[in-house]
């Protein structure tokens, strides 16, 4: 018998064997035992992750000589044909190659006609979103008026191409990427079907590798299985896979915890030398970073750490040594640098320059702490105007009028004492916007794995905002396409358990544009003054010798 590649042969046939897709599986199951199926579906999502395996499932589950089931035989006529692709009233169409009108009426004229021998005539189209304008009309004039047992299944990678019309004739079931844990699984289970020893970091390097791909995990595993038989060891499939050793991922990032410039060079031409893609090892060290954020807010056994077990641990200590600030600033630096590896022509001296910057951001005191200080300095100076010990002559420079007006119309002790715990003159919610970044970073890290679609959206923001359990992303208009991408329920719901996560606390969401905001209110007249007699604004201008030029009211946007 000749060699099937792995991905085909463990193709899933039935829908309880397809990984990950419950809710679609679920669907479709309901659809069929109440003899619901619609006439058109359209199944979006990333390579490989199971959208074609379920569209032949469907047909089957409609087609098999059995009758109507939710477990084809696999073993009639017509199963087989429809697992082999060569059935003769269910076609599959590449939309990709077959682009054209004429492709699409053949196809409408084959539509006419009863299935030949089924129960269904299905058209599973392929890249659907390849079609010509003229392709998709002809198309829609069929999906308006189907005809009898005929069933349209839609695949395609990028569904927003698809025109408005098509989409509200169809079902739309987004296949969702799969995760570390999913395909790790999965892997497990095909290595020892096929006697494959393979250890731990092997499975997991490969699970790593394909990100979210199911087929390209499979596709990897035949292609280290060609190489080294039937024993897989770490090492070497992360050297055919090219993928750096955590090792050196560790190193790096105790190099820079250490602010060893000299180490972070040194690693760097270790890699250059040993023939690594460095744009590959910047996005891996992105990667990395993330999880080190991923270990540091929810811990080192949570899920959401997408590694082998045994790097849990390490990741956990690692964590340890930075703040989420600093990590969050990590990621940021390597983000960009990754984006400018891409068209660099030096990419060595880039990937430097990224990671020297990362020495140095490790060693910048966080904006909380600094404001944290200038504020005791200026309770400091506020003290010293308002003496316990009578006639003390006071050193400092005015204070400001609230305070001496409190000094004078208080005793003393209280006027300290009384000192809130928020020391602002501004309202709270003036709290510093760093800490909210390094929030909002890392529920990006969260999403970066698995929503990078998500995850890449929330670049666009103009502002965000959490208060009371509400999480507001602000969109300015001309971003307005992003805002309506992250209004969709799926991934409001993904962005609200990512919310939840880091925020620590369930959150409602709210997507807005600018526009509908209003815009911001300006600052009362006086707010400006006061704002300028704040202790701490006095004490922030001295440090970083720099004045006012705006103040904005928050409490009243
Ligand atoms: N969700 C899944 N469950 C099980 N296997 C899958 C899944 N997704 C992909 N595969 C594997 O990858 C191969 C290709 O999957 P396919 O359904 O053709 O992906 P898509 O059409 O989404 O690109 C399958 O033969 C199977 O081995
Ligand atoms: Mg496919
Ligand atoms: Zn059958």
């Amino acid at each position: 018998m000749s060699y099937q590649v792995i991905a085909r042969k463990y193709r899933p046939q039935v829908f309880d064997e397809v990984v990950g897709q419950r809710l679609i599986t679920e669907t479709l199951k309901n659809a069929i035992l109440q003899n619901r199926v619609a006439h058109g579906y359209i199944f979006s999502g990333a390579r490989g992750v199971g959208k074609t395996s379920t569209a032949r499932i469907l047909a089957k589950s409609l087609n098999c000589l059995q009758g109507l089931t939710l477990t084809p035989c696999g073993e009639c006529p017509s199963c087989r044909e429809i697992a082999a692709g060569n059935s003769l009233d269910v076609f599959e169409i590449d939309a990709a190659s077959n682009r054209g009108i004429d492709e699409i009426r053949e196809l409408r004229e084959t539509v006419r006609y009863l299935p030949a021998r089924d129960r269904y005539k299905v058209f599973i189209i392929d890249e659907v979103h390849m079609l010509t304008t003229e392709a998709f009309n002809a198309l829609l004039k069929t999906l308006e008026e189907p005809p009898p047992r005929s069933l349209f299944i839609l695949a395609t990678t990028e569904p927003h191409k698809l025109p408005a019309t098509i989409q509200s004739r169809c079902q739309h079931f987004a296949f969702r990427l799969l995760d570390y844990a999913e395909i790790y699984a999965r892997l497990e289970q095909v290595c020892a079907a096929e006697k494959i020893q393979a250890d731990e970091g092997a499975l997991g390097a490969l699970a790593q590798a394909a990100e979210g791909s199911l087929r390209d995990a499979l596709s990897l595993l035949d292609q280290v299985i060609a190489a080294c038989g039937e024993q897989l060891e770490e090492s070497r499939v992360r050297q055919l896979l090219g993928v750096v050793p955590v090792r050196l991922l560790r190193e790096m990032t105790e190099a820079i915890h250490a602010a060893d410039a000299r180490r972070v060079l040194e690693l760097v031409s270790q890699l250059a030398a040993e023939g690594y893609e460095l744009a590959h090892f910047c996005g891996e060290y992105t990667r990395y970073v993330r999880n080190l954020m991923v270990a540091k807010s929810c811990g080192g056994e949570s899920p959401l750490l997408q590694v082998p077990n045994d790097e849990r641990q390490g990741l956990r200590e690692l964590a340890e040594l930075f703040s989420q600030e600093d990590l969050a600033r990590f990621f940021q630096i390597l983000l960009r640098t990754e984006g400018e590896l891409r068209y660099s022509l030096e990419p060595r001296f880039h990937l430097e320059m990224g990671l020297l910057k990362l020495v140095h951001a490790g060693k910048l005191a966080s904006l909380e702490s600094l404001l944290g200080e200038l504020h005791s300095a200026a309770l400091g100076e506020k003290a010293s105007v308002t003496p316990r010990s009578a006639g003390a002559p006071s050193p400092a420079p005015p204070a400001p009028r609230k305070a001496q007006e409190s000094a004078s119309s208080q005793p003393p002790p209280t006027s300290t004492a009384a000192a809130p715990a928020r020391p602002y003159a501004l309202p709270a919610e003036a709290a510093p916007p760093v800490m909210e970044d390094s929030r909002l970073a890392s529920i990006k890290a969260l999403l970066f794995e698995s929503k990078k679609l998500l995850s890449s959206c929330l670049d666009h923001l103009s502002g965000w905002r959490f208060e009371n359990g509400e999480v507001r992303f602000l969109f300015a208009k001309n971003a307005s396409f992003y805002a309506e991408l992250v209004r969709s329920r799926e991934q409001l719901e993904t962005l609200r358990s990512a919310c939840t996560q880091v925020l620590g606390q369930p959150v409602k969401i709210y997507v807005t544009l600018e526009e509908q905001e209003g815009r911001p209110v300006r600052a009362r007249p006086d707010a400006r003054e006061r704002a300028g007699r704040d202790p701490a604004v006095e004490a922030f201008q001295k440090k970083f010798d720099c004045t006012l030029v705006d103040v904005k009211d928050l409490s009243q946007e």
